[in-house]
């Protein structure tokens, strides 16, 4: 049915208000509908792509989220609307009203999808104008100054390449969510004020204006809370959860990423391993057919197998490297509980002992003797299951520790001093004493699936505004100073050195 309230319609225009009459005429057609609407006046609304003027014709291609289709006008258009059509540059935003008609076959262009047909212009508004972009948009970008692009990145996003990454990771994030709903998960947000984790990177840290000299951490992952969750009874909790970390930023990591988090309760190692690969291998063949998954079941190697073999604990196992569309996944399990403490940069209270994961890891059933007597420290190996493909490491997690005593052996054997553990880690210790169910879980860093599975070079393509490799956000200029009132309601003084 067209839209028009007029001519054939006529019948309608009884039954419809003037309101309806109103909205109906003004419905708009997504450009890849167009097609479906041969020989009918549609209302299009988008960016004119390019114009071009070929004599006394004039071609705009204008383009919306769902794709490009050319306008066409010309002496027969009246010489307003012609007039109008010349002052067109690219990106201003335009509704053009006009009638859709099929192409003779010598002008089909077999490379855009609405190529059999082209739209006569009736009514053109322009709705805003644009400066000149200062890159092109019609390429892939790749080539373009990455500081330029994320200064625009509003620009940047009208590339079909970044469109079609966020639509998949759209894609790809719902498909999690339905499927874990099916499972039984139930999602629940946790506080993103919060107190620091101790996952190995900094914290985040945001002042306190009503408590002096307090501050808040921003949440490196949801680890305790998603325990807690479990000493809530919650049983099955996931979430697609951002995390924060002040740590140097690389290809592969961003100092704000997200994560898909989850936890189950009563599981063992194997009930969250199958639950996961079966996750993957869903998204994968429903959502990325053309890959191919190079091994079901995923191979498993422990942590010490992959660093004789390969000297790293995310090996690349793909057979041909050349092959885009190959999906080597792999599990590595049986890390070591506690590494010796090298490296002095990453913050921790103990002398000799850190954890290699995760603090509140379980050690494996056959171990727990060790960690309770606190011998073979080093031979401890955890109940830890990372998942890793084509040589990234894209997930993490483990069985927890439920038991409290078992718990803070963990925080001796690191050396951490007992008002220490009760003060960063009290509230776990005695939710533990509460009853607490036997837990595991893990956590996708799902920036990183998103870049493997959309080959991407790296996953500042798949996040909409990612932060540079300086971790600054350059659109919005941020980090940024503050006004010295809100300073002062901060309670803080900046240090007159770096003072400009
Ligand atoms: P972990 O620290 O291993 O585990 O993180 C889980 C996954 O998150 C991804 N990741 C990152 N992605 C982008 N930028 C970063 N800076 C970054 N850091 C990590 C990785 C990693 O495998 N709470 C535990 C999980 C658990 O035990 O359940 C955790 O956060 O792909």
């Amino acid at each position: 049915m067209s839209l028009s309230c007029a001519g054939a319609e006529i019948v309608f225009w009884f039954f419809l208000s003037y309101a309806d009459c109103i909205i109906l005429h003004m419905a708009r057609t997504q450009i890849t509908d167009t097609t479906k609407k041969i020989g009918e006046i549609v209302d299009i609304y988008g960016w004119v792509a390019v114009r071009r003027d070929h004599g006394k014709i004039i071609f705009i291609d204008v383009r919306d989220r769902s794709g490009v289709v050319q306008v066409v006008l010309g002496p027969w258009s009246g010489e307003a609307l012609y007039a109008q059509a010349q002052d067109l540059r690219s990106e201003w935003v335009v509704h053009v009203q006009g009638l859709v008609k099929e192409r003779p076959a010598n002008l089909v262009n077999p490379d855009v999808p609405t190529g059999t047909i082209e739209i006569e212009a009736r009514e053109l508004t322009v709705i805003n104008q644009s400066k000149t972009s200062p890159f092109p948009l019609d390429t892939d970008g790749y080539a373009i100054n990455e500081e330029l692009r994320m200064q625009y990145r509003y620009l940047d996003l009208r590339r079909p390449r970044l469109l079609r990454n966020l639509m998949a990771r759209h894609r790809i994030i719902k498909h999690i969510r339905d499927y874990l709903d099916r499972e039984g998960f139930c999602e629940v947000e946790t506080p993103i004020l919060t107190k620091s984790t101790p996952e190995g990177a900094r914290d985040y840290v945001v002042p306190s204006r009503l408590y002096a000299g307090k501050f808040f951490a921003l949440p490196q992952s949801p680890q305790q809370y998603k325990q807690l969750l479990m000493a809530g009874g919650i049983e099955k909790y996931f979430q697609i959860a951002r995390c924060f970390r002040d740590e140097d930023t690389r290809g592969d990591r961003q100092p704000e990423f997200t994560q898909l988090d989850l936890e189950m309760s009563f599981v063992e190692r194997e009930d969250v391993m199958r639950l996961n690969e079966a996750l993957l291998i869903d998204i994968v063949t429903t959502l990325f057919p053309e890959k191919k998954i190079q091994e079901i079941p995923f191979p498993r190697l422990t942590y010490k197998e992959a660093m004789e073999t390969y000297g790293t604990d995310r090996p690349d196992l793909r057979k041909d490297k050349n092959d885009p569309h190959l999906l080597a996944f792999a599990w590595v399990i049986d890390f070591p509980f506690f590494e010796k403490v090298e490296d002095k940069k990453v913050y921790h209270p103990g002398e000799q002992w850190t954890f290699t994961h995760n603090p509140f890891s379980a050690p494996r059933p056959e171990h727990m003797a060790w960690l309770m007597g606190k011998e073979h420290i080093g031979e401890i190996l955890t109940t830890q299951y990372d998942v890793a493909l084509n040589g990234f490491e894209i997930g993490g997690g483990s069985i927890r520790n439920h038991q409290p005593e078992a718990l803070e052996k963990v925080f001796e054997i690191m050396g951490y001093a007992k008002e220490t553990v009760t003060a960063n880690f009290g509230h776990m210790l005695e939710a533990f004493t509460y009853g607490t169910p036997s837990h595991g879980g893990i956590a996708w860093g799902l920036d990183r699936l998103c870049t493997l599975l959309l080959n991407e070079p790296n996953i500042r393509e798949v996040i909409a505004f990612p932060k540079t490799g300086d971790a600054k956000d350059l659109m919005m200029q941020a980090p940024a100073e503050l006004e010295e009132k809100q300073l002062r309601e901060l309670h803080i003084a900046i240090d007159e050195k770096i003072k400009k």
